[in-house]
């Protein structure tokens, strides 16, 4: 019997189905979860200029924030990859302004492909301890 999947992953996956990635082709979930359980989604947006693209991660961080959650627990992300999709270094700091040590959840389509805390992606942060 196949085992539970983790709610978040699922919203992720759903989430997934939004990415607007017709340049790369390389479509990315996330859902992040707050303190009080809400879950806040984002999927990578791709801009034809290439660069301004957002990843899902950032999207699903800043919509929360605009929506006034400021303390997070966990986050899955959703790619279609074998091997765990890792965020990028971009987003591990953004993430870490809000989340802290947060769990991050790596899944493809039909699986979980690692957990690991945000400090293990993220060693020796620059944050706002060092702006006094
Ligand atoms: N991407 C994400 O959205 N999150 C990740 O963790 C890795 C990369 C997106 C950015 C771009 O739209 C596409 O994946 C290829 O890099």
């Amino acid at each position: 019997m196949k085992p539970q999947q983790d709610a978040l992953v699922i919203a992720a996956r759903r989430a997934r189905e939004f990415a607007h990635a017709p340049f790369s082709r390389f479509r990315v979930g996330a859902a992040l979860e707050t303190e009080n359980g809400t879950v806040i989604t984002g999927c990578n947006v791709e801009n034809a200029t290439y660069g301004l693209t957002v990843c899902a991660e950032r999207v699903a961080v800043l919509k929360a924030v605009s929506e006034g959650h400021r303390v997070f627990r966990r986050i899955a992300i959703v790619a279609d990859t074998a091997e765990p999709t890792p965020p990028c270094g971009a987003c591990r700091q953004i993430l870490w302004e809000f989340g802290g040590n947060l769990e991050v959840i790596l899944a493809n389509l039909t699986e979980e492909t690692g957990r690991f805390r945000l400090e293990d992606l993220l060693p020796l942060p620059f944050d706002a301890r060092f702006l006094g």
